[in-house]
């Protein structure tokens, strides 16, 4: 069991790819988290023992490695349902990631539920996955989308909310917990309580939210919650929706196919029990098996100690870039008010250019709009440098990005 005084270092043991150089000689240093994460050998030994153990097809055969196959899936489900507080692990259906949960939100939620003049909020700092599937049924249903805007903090204006609230006609407010730009932290409990007064649907987008800090779904009180497995540890191609039961119940299927069937005739259907009814077809067996060691890695780390070390880490990273000339950087510099994001420009230097040039030293950041752009347009700038943390990375990755940046400056003679 690892503890509060784990070093890093034995951490870090933990995650073949953090040994690997680049350009032969250049220790990788991986500070896009925000973007996926790396593996622990324990996921990627729990694929491979899936593959050479016991791979067949789930719910479906009664011989032995079946059973075992479809035991390990489930377990899944029930060690989500614990990791997130949901009482009801079948409640919980398995997706690609947090974008397809928001799909199946606004196609088979919205398009019974969204009719004209109904107004969808979703906030200025959202992923582009929180905002085109509804502007796709906004579009369809001759409905609207509505932004809260965000202040000189990064912080949203929840002003706006009480005046769109207040207006009426609102059918859902969706949000992420945590912006995958700013890392600013969403006060999600005051967002629901505002929006039941108004008996208004919340939808939580937990994509940068679930890795990184303590999520409560019980006590949040929202209505749908989607995360993705390869942001906490885990592998590509597997997330989660959560929803109530009473309100998934009354959703139209997303995928039509097998498992998600109870009986099919000619020309009627019946659909099987959640969350199988969302379930159409053979799913990604092994990445899901893949995320449940993945959620065991983090609960043995725990979840606050991982909080708060990113914390310190961002505190750091902005102290130390805060003495760097010509450095601009988006969104609160309280961290206790942010995930381990930071977004920055430096003077004129293109976010791609500074990206490549930190390259050069091994150090891997994000460049570009993040798929933000409506922040990009609040920010008034095309692009950012994105640094994001996770439990693996160190102080002394810090000093390092802060060398190579100074590099940088020297060479735009900044
Ligand atoms: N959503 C991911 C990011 O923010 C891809 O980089």
């Amino acid at each position: 069991m690892k503890t509060q005084t784990t070093s890093i270092d034995y951490i870090r043991k933990d995650f073949p790819i953090l040994n690997r150089c680049v350009y032969d000689d250049k220790q990788l240093i991986y500070l896009d988290n925000a973007s996926t994460t790396q593996k622990p050998i324990q996921v990627i030994n729990a694929i491979n023992n899936f593959y050479r153990n016991y791979n067949s097809n789930i719910h479906r055969s009664v011989y032995s490695i079946a059973n075992e196959a479809t035991a390990a899936y489930e377990n899944t489900r029930s060690k989500i349902a614990k990791f997130l507080n949901i009482r009801n692990a079948k409640e919980i259906i398995f997706v690609r990631g947090t974008t397809e949960a928001i799909n199946l939100v606004a196609y088979s939620w919205g398009r019974n539920n969204i009719a004209k003049d109904d107004v969808i909020v979703t906030t200025e700092y959202e992923h582009h996955s929180n905002i085109v599937p509804w502007q796709l049924l906004v579009k369809e249903k001759q409905a609207k989308l509505k932004y809260i805007e965000i202040n000189e903090n990064g912080e949203l204006r929840l002003d706006q909310l009480d005046d769109y609230l207040e207006y009426g006609n609102v059918k859902l407010v969706t949000f992420s917990q945590m912006s995958n730009v700013l890392g600013t932290i969403t006060d999600s409990t005051k967002i629901i309580s505002k929006c039941k007064k108004y008996n208004v649907k919340t939808l939580i987008d937990g994509a940068q939210s679930a890795p990184h800090m303590k999520v409560n779904i019980d006590d949040i009180g929202c209505d749908f919650f989607a995360c993705s497995a390869h942001k906490m540890l885990g592998p590509t191609g597997v997330g989660i929706l959560w929803a109530p039961k009473n309100v998934m119940e009354h959703m139209v299927p997303f995928h039509g196919g097998g498992d998600m069937i109870k009986e099919v005739h000619k020309y009627e259907t019946t659909w099987n029990d959640l969350p199988y009814k969302f379930e159409a077809g053979t799913p990604n067996i092994a990445d899901v098996i893949g995320f449940s060691t993945a959620i065991d890695y983090i609960n043995d780390i725990g979840i606050d100690t991982i909080r708060n070390h990113e914390e310190d880490l961002r505190n750091y990273a902005l102290s130390k870039l805060d003495n760097i000339k010509n450095i601009v950087i988006y969104g609160n510099k309280d961290s206790a008010k942010s995930g381990g994001i930071i977004s920055f420009n430096f003077a004129d230097i293109h976010p791609h250019d500074l990206a490549t040039i930190l390259d050069e030293d091994g150090i891997a950041i994000r460049s570009g709009h993040h798929c933000a752009q409506v922040l990009m347009e609040k920010l008034d700038v095309p692009a950012t440098s994105r640094i994001s943390f996770y439990i693996y990375n160190t102080k002394n990755e810090i000093d390092k990005l802060v060398i190579s940046l100074e590099k940088a400056a020297r060479l735009f003679k900044l």
